[in-house]
C-alpha cells in the first residue's frame, strides 16, 4: 500500500499544489480527530490524503480558483467523487473508496468514516487562502457553518473544532 500511496502523492504534487496542500491539511485533521474520538489514525490520515484523489482527473483549469466555470465544467469538477472512488477500488484501496464517493454527499445519514473527511474537508476549503469563488472565512465562522448545516454528529463536528485547535498550537510551537 505504501508504494501505491507514495505514487499517488508524487501524482498529486505534480498536478496541483493546491490540491496536495489541501489534502495534507485535511489529512491532518482526519488524525487528530481520530486520535480523539479513539479511531484508527492511520486510516483516517490516508483517507484524509486520498478524498480528492479524482481530481487528478480533472483538468487544471477547472481546479483553478481564477476562472468562472460553466455548468458542464462543474459536472466535470463533481464527478471527482465517483472517479476517485473508481481509482482506488482499482488500486486494491477500496477501503477508502467510499469515502470518496460520498465526500461531497450532504445528506443526514452518511457513515461516520465520511462525516469526520467530509467535515475535515469542508473546513479547510472554507478557511483555506486559495478558496474557490468565495474568500476564506475565520475558524470560528467555518465551524458555525458546520452545525447550520445540521447534517453531521455533534460529536463530529466537536472533534473537528478541538483538532484544528491542537493543529494551530503544534504550528505555533
Ligand atoms: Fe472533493
Ligand atoms: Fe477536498
Amino acid at each position: 500500500m505504501q508504494t501505491t500511496l507514495s505514487l499517488l502523492l508524487q501524482n498529486m504534487s505534480e498536478k496541483n499544489a493546491i490540491l496536495l496542500t489541501h489534502s495534507l491539511n485535511v489529512a491532518k485533521l482526519c488524525t487528530i480527530m481520530a486520535k480523539n474520538l479513539g479511531m484508527d489514525e492511520e486510516f483516517y490520515y490516508t483517507a484524509g490524503l486520498l478524498h480528492d484523489v479524482g481530481k487528478l482527473l480533472v483538468p487544471n483549469a477547472l481546479l483553478d480558483k481564477s476562472i468562472t466555470i460553466g455548468k458542464e465544467e462543474l459536472e466535470i469538477l463533481k464527478s471527482h467523487s465517483k472517479w476517485g472512488a473508481e481509482i482506488l477500488r482499482l488500486l486494491g484501496l477500496e477501503q477508502f473508496s467510499t469515502i470518496a464517493l460520498l465526500h461531497h454527499q450532504d445528506t443526514a445519514d452518511l457513515p461516520l468514516s465520511v462525516q469526520i473527511v467530509s467535515v475535515a474537508d469542508k473546513f479547510e476549503a472554507m478557511t483555506s487562502l486559495w478558496r474557490q469563488y468565495k474568500k476564506p472565512v475565520t475558524a470560528k465562522e467555518a465551524i458555525d457553518e458546520l452545525w447550520r448545516m445540521q447534517i453531521f454528529h455533534p460529536t463530529v463536528i466537536e472533534a473537528l473544532a478541538i483538532a484544528q485547535m491542537e493543529l494551530i498550537t503544534k504550528k505555533e510551537n
